[in-house]
């Protein structure tokens, strides 16, 4: 299973996000958190800035979509070139069709569950999507800790991906550090987002390097 690491940009500097990119270029990609301040109590970029980011970054954008209504606003972040775009469970109304817009318009459907959502009732869609993320924490906010309770929900999701002979990643985020990367990854996670760890780290490419690491090291258990 490839290790993938995806940088948050939340804990980037805001007033200089291209030379904030720049720092993780040896990343795979940049996990961009789109927040609207009604499904999660913060607010973060909309789809102007996220069409620059993409024209920017030295590495494919991982959009992460916090908002209401993903069935309206999603497909535009495909449109404007996101090369993957993750939008919550709870929020949408259809996500089948919604995933296979997203698709059709060129980019990896994810889809999001927050640590309380079970993922039983989407396994028959696995077939539908590019990568199921697993919050870790509560969505909204960088540097929170990491919910252990998230661990055997990884690991149903990864048996299942695992019977049903897909290729679906499994993304975590959320308190994702060099203390709680290894168990992630041992659980079944194969991408992995790292805000604060990485972009509160002096040298962001070696912390992105340590990760990988230990995220290869979770693997091997
Ligand atoms: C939180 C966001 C995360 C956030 C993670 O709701 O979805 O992507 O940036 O931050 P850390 O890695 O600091 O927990
Ligand atoms: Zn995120």
């Amino acid at each position: 299973m490839d290790v993938l690491i995806t940088p948050s940009i939340l804990s980037a500097d805001f007033t200089n996000l291209e030379a904030e990119l720049g720092r993780i270029a040896s990343a795979d990609f940049a996990h961009v958190d789109v927040m609207d301040n009604h499904f999660v109590p913060n607010l973060t970029i909309g789809l102007p800035v996220v069409e620059r980011l993409v024209r920017v970054s030295p590495v494919p954008v991982d959009v992460h979509l916090m908002i209401e209504d993903p069935d309206r606003w999603a497909p535009g972040f495909a449109e404007v070139g996101a090369a993957s775009v993750t939008f919550h469970a709870e929020a949408a109304q259809a996500p089948v069709r919604l995933a296979r817009e997203l698709r059709r318009l060129g980019a990896r459907a994810g889809l999001a569950l927050r640590p309380a959502t079970p993922v039983e009732p989407f396994l028959d869609l696995l077939g539908e999507i590019d990568m199921l993320l697993v919050m870790t924490v509560e969505p909204g906010f960088g540097g929170q800790p990491f919910i252990d309770g998230t661990l055997p929900k990884i690991r149903r999701a990864r048996q299942a991906i695992g019977e049903s002979g897909l290729d679906v990643w499994v993304q975590v985020d959320g308190g994702v550090s060099v203390t709680t990367i290894e168990r992630a990854a041992e659980a079944g996670a194969n991408v992995f987002v790292a805000g604060s760890a990485v972009y509160g780290a002096d040298d962001a490419a070696a912390a992105i390097s340590e990760l990988r690491r230990l995220a290869a090291l979770g693997h091997r258990h």
